[in-house]
């Protein structure tokens, strides 16, 4: 009897270590699939496996835990060459390779900035002769924590406080603060907070920088407005075109710590006019392994680096030589909530490039997504007879460039029972 009592508790002990063996590996595994960008890309509903803990950690990824790898094609698109941008992207994928901890430093906001000219003149035989706006640029590459100014921490919380009803649409608004008429009218219209029909929810964030010292101090207004509205995100960095890309960063970093569960987020610009309900049911029709692997606008598939100094996105040959990889328009592009992830922990092997949407082309291709082309993205414009026939617009996803009163005119216009197309 007595033998059969401890031959049990064997059993037992023995079954309970094997349970325990197992779970653990179970957990390694489902680690290393969600870590890697280019195998199986995880659903944001995925993510919920995760302890509470772990989610709030997204943003500081471990080494070890989050294995980044940067895909073949992108490295096939950029030449290697003795332009400052190729020499700096190889010598980060050099020390990725070799197994060295790929990120960059998360260098302090006031200390980022490269003061000494004398270096990048060695670096950049020709640095003098850049604009000064290109040289700030160069000096401040490695500037990528900005302190926030306002934020939305809760923005993505149901009002019930749980996380059960998820954002299927982010909208990420690129707009500066003296905007407050554009930002009305994407408020009004198409960026409206609400719960579509079939439940499908859709949030809405503006993404600011801050003005100069030479500017008037818009921010009691803008902390009114945010107040008012809580949908105003600011950081405190300098508003500027050379700035986007700081910008972007900011919303993939933003979103992965409080928006982690959106299905999608549309990031664009506060000067387009987005039909919202055509472009639920588009992001509604896609098959679920295809949802995970959005990213989707107007593809520009064959550009190269404009060489016109007088060109507003002049890129030197001394800093940039190659072609840029397919991008979305950054007047308006979806991204897969899955795919935020992968982005950020690629975002930080490859320096930043001037260009914001270049640059986040750079990113996907980099963690193994092509740019997809939908026809109902019109970054540029629709052919100008058209432009006053809503039964156009109505089929449409996306069109730049409206004012803010056009962007209500429009609206109202495709939702007119009137309208007979
Ligand atoms: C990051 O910081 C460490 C320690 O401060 C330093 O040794 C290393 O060179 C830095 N890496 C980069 C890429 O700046
Ligand atoms: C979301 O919240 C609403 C009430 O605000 C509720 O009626 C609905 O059932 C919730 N949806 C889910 C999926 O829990
Ligand atoms: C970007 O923002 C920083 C911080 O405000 C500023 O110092 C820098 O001049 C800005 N860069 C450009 C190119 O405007």
């Amino acid at each position: 009897m007595r033998q059969v009592h401890t031959f049990s508790a064997m059993v037992l002990l023995v079954t309970l270590l094997l349970i325990f063996v197992y779970s653990n590996l179970h957990l390694e595994t489902s680690y290393s699939l969600r870590a890697g960008p280019e195998e199986g890309l995880k659903h944001p509903s995925d993510v919920k496996t995760q302890s509470p803990k772990q989610e709030t950690h997204l943003t500081t990824p471990r080494p070890g835990v989050h294995h980044v790898s940067v895909s073949d094609s992108f490295r096939k698109t950029i030449p290697q060459n003795v332009a400052y941008w190729n020499r700096l992207l190889y010598s980060a994928l050099r020390s990725l390779d070799k197994g060295e901890k790929p990120f960059r430093n998360a260098t302090d906001w006031s200390r980022c900035r490269e003061a000494n000219q004398e270096l990048l003149q060695t670096n950049v035989h020709d640095f003098k002769s850049y604009p000064a706006l290109f040289q700030d640029f160069v000096q401040g590459m490695n500037c990528r924590s900005p302190p926030v100014l306002v934020n939305q921490p809760n923005k993505c919380n149901s009002a019930e406080g749980k996380r059960d009803n998820q954002t299927f649409l982010l909208f990420a608004i690129k707009s500066s603060p003296g905007n407050f008429e554009r930002r009305q009218a994407v408020r009004e219209t198409w960026g409206r907070e609400r719960m579509y029909k079939s439940g499908l929810r859709v949030r809405t964030v503006f993404l600011l920088g801050s003005s100069s010292v030479d500017e008037p101090d818009l921010s009691p207004l803008l902390s009114f407005e945010a107040r008012r509205f809580g949908d105003l995100l600011q950081w405190d960095f300098h508003e500027s075109l050379l700035n986007l890309t700081l910008k972007m960063h900011m919303l993939l970093q933003w979103t992965l710590k409080y928006c982690p569960h959106a299905s999608f987020v549309f990031s664009g610009d506060d000067d387009v006019f987005v039909n919202t309900p055509a472009l639920l049911s588009y992001l509604q029709s896609l098959e679920p392994s295809k949802a995970s692997q959005v990213y989707v606008g107007h593809v520009i598939s064959t550009a190269v680096p404009l060489r016109d100094p007088k060109s507003k996105y002049f890129i030197p040959l001394s800093f940039y030589d190659g072609p840029y990889p397919a991008y979305a328009g950054g007047g308006g592009f979806l991204i897969s909530g899955a795919l935020l992830q992968p982005l950020h922990l690629v975002s930080r092997v490859i320096p930043f490039f001037p260009i914001d949407d270049v640059y986040a082309g750079m990113c996907f291709k980099a963690a193994g997504v092509s740019a997809e082309a939908h026809s109902g993205f019109q970054t540029f414009d629709v052919k100008e007879q058209d432009r006053e026939n809503l039964c156009v617009y109505k089929d449409l996803i996306l069109i730049h460039q409206r004012t803010p009163k056009q962007i209500k005119k429009l609206w109202n216009g495709i939702h007119s029972p009137l309208l007979t197309c």
